[in-house]
């Protein structure tokens, strides 16, 4: 066969010009040029651990390189990375002195506590550093789950939909730029956005859902690193069960209806139909993917294994996420593509 548009190649097979790929990436700049969308600093959102003790600087067994921070010595870490190109952060509370858990999560929004004090601390000192806070009651609760229960261990959606708001407008008081419900218990979006709008704060507070949370096996060293892991029973009534495609797809939509300026799904790697469905789903609001703490300690093991180099497979998930349909990663290393891009 020959035509203008086939090449001889040296099996003798010929080959259609079109099939002709590598041409077009053989230079790394070219490679670069494939991405539909390129990675850059402003899509990364670092999760800070904070606790009660000012002082803290405790390094975290199951989360490699993180640390729980105390609000003093917060300032001096976090001007490392905004001199290095960092513009956003989640805040998580980890309360640990004796005794201050109850059945509502009261230290969640204590006015002296871990959150409100980090929120009011880097605010004063990064004015331009987005400042986003993970809004759960399961830190803060004495049973480690993320709502307020019945006697028989079930949630009670009212009560615990209007104490999530409560946490969430005394977050936005204190200064947070954006208010990000984990909890799953149906109806917090709806509460909470009527809880700003009442406090004259939704005009000035963005709400990103985790609207697309599974519940699985990827959460353990987060739970470690924030002693967040429940008493007694599981998260399985109110995170999505792994198979739950169909269930996603509602919750995203139901979110959007309630309120939701943009919203997360979590996990990230083992749920990129999902990321694609809310890239359809919420096509005109931000996306972002939570590599959550199981996802990134494996990560770890694999590369201390040998399995994987740890900046290729690093670059491999956040680039799996971009194609998928996000544009915001909430990743723990942030601090390393701080380092690694350049834009
Ligand atoms: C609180 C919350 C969790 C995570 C984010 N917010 C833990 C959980 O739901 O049990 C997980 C983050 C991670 O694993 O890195 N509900
Ligand atoms: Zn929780």
């Amino acid at each position: 066969m020959s035509s203008e548009h086939t090449a001889q190649y040296s099996n003798g097979l010929p080959t259609a010009i079109p099939s002709l790929l590598s041409g077009g990436y053989n230079h790394p700049l070219a490679r670069e040029w494939q991405n539909e969308r390129q990675l850059t600093k402003n899509m990364f959102i670092y999760p800070l651990f904070i606790t009660d003790d000012p002082d803290a600087e405790d390094a975290i067994n199951s989360l490699p390189n993180q640390k729980r921070w105390g609000v003093n010595k917060l300032v001096p870490f976090v001007q490392t990375l905004v001199d290095k190109g960092l513009r956003a952060v989640i805040l998580f509370g980890v309360p640990l002195k004796e005794g201050v858990k109850d059945e509502l999560g009261t230290p969640a929004d204590d006015p002296e506590g871990p959150v409100i004090q980090g929120i009011k601390t880097l605010r004063k000192n990064f004015p331009d550093l987005f400042i986003m806070c993970d809004v759960c009651l399961c830190e803060y609760t004495s049973h480690g789950h993320c709502g307020i229960l019945r006697d028989d261990g079930s949630i009670k959606r009212e009560e615990s939909v209007r104490r999530l708001a409560a946490v969430a407008v005394n977050y936005a008081k204190a200064g947070a730029h954006a208010v990000a419900p984990s909890d799953m218990i149906d109806g917090r979006i709806r509460d909470i956005k009527q809880g700003l709008l009442d406090a004259d704060l939704a005009h000035r507070t963005m709400i990103m859902s985790y609207s697309a949370k599974f519940s699985g096996n990827l959460y353990g060293p987060f739970r470690e690193a924030a002693g967040s892991c429940p008493s007694q029973g599981d998260r399985k009534a109110y995170q999505l069960p792994p198979g739950g495609r169909g269930l996603a797809r509602r919750a995203l939509r139901r979110d959007l209806e309630e309120g939701a300026d943009a919203i997360i799904v979590k996990p990230s790697t083992f749920y990129l139909d999902i990321v694609s469905d809310a890239a359809n789903i919420c096509r005109d609001y931000p996306i972002a993917t939570y590599q959550v703490s199981g996802e990134f300690a494996m990560l770890h093991a694999a590369a201390e294994k040998g399995i994987v180099d740890l900046k290729t497979i690093a670059f491999e998930a956040a680039y799996g996420s971009l194609r998928a349909g996000a544009n915001l990663l909430i990743s723990y290393f942030t601090p390393e593509f701080l380092d690694w891009l350049s834009l």
